[in-house]
């Protein structure tokens, strides 16, 4: 995938394999990039098995119920080499960066496990997990850990689902209500094809019910 940078958006819609628990796509659809629904926000994804530690960048990502907490990632090819340390350990970190970052996740989601060490290569500091062995960047102002609850296919794709069991947040980064203060955290988004960019907080709109 050599000078893609986000091979997710490959469509992977094609026919299911069996254990999804889906029926009737017969993977007909639209294939190829397609990049209507972004900006979307990119996260580390971080895996650790026998000592090895390893970090991914996922834009397709999300909260798949609150109670329980899980989270659910795409990962587009069983080649990553974080897919196959997520397997091993059945764990994995969300890692949430800010605009600041945006450098580093681009490198840490363009380069491959299996040729660098990218804790090595990008000097990527570590904070302690609770429950889980997944390492918890420093950079991150926000970070789950989870524990790999199934698998399901997709084409050439996976979805990994996982439960959290332990949250990271960096203080005074949430503001009313428990949403992000944008006067403390400047969140990263993604359009695709190494286009980046902040939310403009002079653009946030209240709306009163
Ligand atoms: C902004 C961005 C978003 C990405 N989104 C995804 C994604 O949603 N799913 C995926 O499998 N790969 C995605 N990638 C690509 C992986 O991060 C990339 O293939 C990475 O090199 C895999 O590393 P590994 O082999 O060490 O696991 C994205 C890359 C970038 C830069």
């Amino acid at each position: 995938m050599a000078g893609t940078p986000d091979p997710s958006c490959h469509s992977d819609n094609a026919a299911h394999s069996g254990h999804s628990g889906h029926s009737g796509h017969s993977g007909h659809g639209p294939r190829g990039k397609f990049y209507h629904q972004y900006p979307k926000m990119p996260v580390v994804i971080t895996a650790q098995h026998e000592g090895r530690k390893n970090a991914m960048v996922v834009a397709r990502h999300t909260v798949v119920s609150s109670d329980p907490a899980t989270y659910g990632i795409s990962i587009s090819s069983t080649d990553s080499f974080t897919y196959q340390m997520i397997l091993k350990s059945r764990e994995f970190g969300v890692n949430f960066l800010p605009f600041e970052q945006a450098a580093l996740v681009d490198a840490l989601g363009s380069s491959k496990g299996r040729d660098v060490d990218k804790f090595q290569k990008f000097n990527l500091a570590v904070k302690q997990p609770e429950q889980t062995s997944v390492p918890i960047l420093d950079v991150a102002y926000a970070a789950y850990e989870c524990k790999l609850l199934s698998e399901t296919e997709y084409g050439r794709s996976r979805w990994l689902l996982g439960e959290i069991v332990a949250m990271h947040a960096l203080p005074g980064i949430r503001a009313e209500e428990g949403v992000l203060d944008m006067g403390q955290v400047n969140p990263l988004l993604y359009l695709g094809e190494q286009r980046y960019l902040a939310p403009d907080k002079d653009t946030l709109k209240y709306v009163p019910r």
